[in-house]
């Protein structure tokens, strides 16, 4: 086996002292939740995005509704890659969300809910040994956390 080449390539590498590497059952079954997440949050900001007053709330949730929908298609290539059919079911988020009155407790809900997912990357990315799922939900990770402080600046300058 190649040595790793750099530091960061050894960063890397699975811990071994960690809790034992995700088999593909947990993987599946995490990149459905994920995926039937995903596709309610990008229901819920395309619509938050048409109730909202502000140019500036509407064009930041049509962006992370962009995101959102880019994770979808993600989470679909990598649950066939690992040989199933992903769900077709939409998470009951839209539901919750809608339930609530008014945009700045809408708003609020769906920053849980994006925590929820950063929570769940974060907590299986270092015993995922796929390097292509690394990447991916690493990306996913970062743009969520993005996502998260974007509307954070959004909340503190008043809807
Ligand atoms: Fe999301």
């Amino acid at each position: 086996m190649k040595p790793p080449s750099s530091p960061s390539c050894f960063t890397n590498a699975p811990d071994p002292t960690r809790r034992g590497h995700a088999d593909r059952e947990e993987m599946l079954s995490l990149l459905n939740e994920l995926l039937e997440a995903e596709r309610a949050g990008a229901k819920v900001t395309l619509r938050l995005s048409r109730e909202a007053n502000d140019p500036a709330v509407d064009a930041a949730l049509q962006a992370v509704a962009i995101d959102e929908a880019r994770f979808c298609t993600m989470l679909c290539l990598q649950i066939e890659r690992l040989g199933e059919a992903p769900t077709k079911k939409t998470g009951d988020f839209y539901q919750k969300v809608m339930a609530l009155d008014g945009m700045d407790a809408r708003l609020r809900l769906l920053d849980r809910g994006q925590g929820w997912v950063v929570r769940k990357i974060r907590e299986v990315l270092p015993r995922i040994v796929d390097g292509a799922l690394r990447k991916d939900l690493g990306d996913m990770l970062a743009t969520h956390e993005r996502n998260i402080e974007a509307c954070k600046r959004l909340s503190a300058r008043g809807r």
